[in-house]
């Protein structure tokens, strides 16, 4: 029951960028390989959760992420794409998820989903598709240890970055700073070396990227070399 013990205070929160490989590129037949693969490599892991329903793809659920818990100590950093995250919470604690991110698309108002989050010892993020405006979470951003801006729509690893979402990072990184939260920006879809450091200029503290690392055919230095893109080689 190690995972019972990486509650908000384990949640890595120092300076640099931190890296969240994201298993939906990874081999699905060969997952706890991969895991194992990069884990001392990388600072928390994105397990992507598609229901069919939110999106038109689905992915893995609990007994899955129940697999990989038994095999790694890595924060498990679950984005929910799914039409009723809040059903999922109980289960995906026991589990072995830690963070649980839910879409404001989903509940516009998660005053509610933030505190069965906290009910089942999950940390809470909240995300925004891309067409979704800063404001829209403005009022719920005290709530979050994450905030995930995607810089694709969600559904499917392998698309191509959309710079315009660079904006949106550097409101909430304006926002967070001066009312002094605690959220950390997290940014997936279409991250590479060549954008990774727009993505860190705006305000980025952890970079997902599934392509750039598990389609790579040496993930290890692809996590250095997203590393090194962002925050230089020193
Ligand atoms: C897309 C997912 C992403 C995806 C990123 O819906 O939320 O986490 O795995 O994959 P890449 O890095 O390939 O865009
Ligand atoms: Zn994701």
């Amino acid at each position: 029951m190690s995972h019972r013990s990486h509650g908000a205070a384990f949640y890595p929160r120092t300076m640099p960028v931190k890296i969240a490989p994201s298993l939906l590129a990874a081999d699905f037949a060969r997952l706890a390989d991969e895991v194992a693969g990069v884990e001392s490599h990388v600072d928390l892991l994105h397990v992507d959760v598609m229901d069919g329903h939110f999106v038109p793809n689905l992915t893995f659920g609990m007994p899955v992420i129940a697999s990989l818990r038994a095999t790694t100590e890595l924060y498990f950093d679950c984005h929910l794409m799914v039409s009723n995250p809040i059903s999922l919470f109980g289960p995906l604690a026991e589990a072995g998820a830690n963070l649980v991110t839910v879409h404001i698309e989903v509940h516009p108002d998660p005053t509610r989903a933030a505190s069965a989050a906290r009910d089942a010892g999950l940390d809470f993020g909240l995300v925004l598709s891309p067409p979704t405006p800063f404001d829209a979470v403005v009022p719920y951003v005290e709530l979050c240890d994450l905030l995930l801006v995607m810089s694709v729509n969600p559904g499917f690893g392998g698309q191509a970055f959309v710079p315009e979402v660079l904006p949106k990072v550097e409101a909430a990184r304006k926002f967070i700073d001066s009312e002094g939260l605690r959220a950390d920006i997290e940014i997936d879809g279409g991250i590479t070396p060549g954008n990774a450091p727009l993505a860190r200029a705006a305000g980025a503290d952890v970079i997902v990227a599934g392509t750039a690392v598990f389609g790579d055919p040496d993930p290890v230095a692809a996590v250095e070399r997203l590393r090194a893109a962002a925050d230089g080689d020193e």
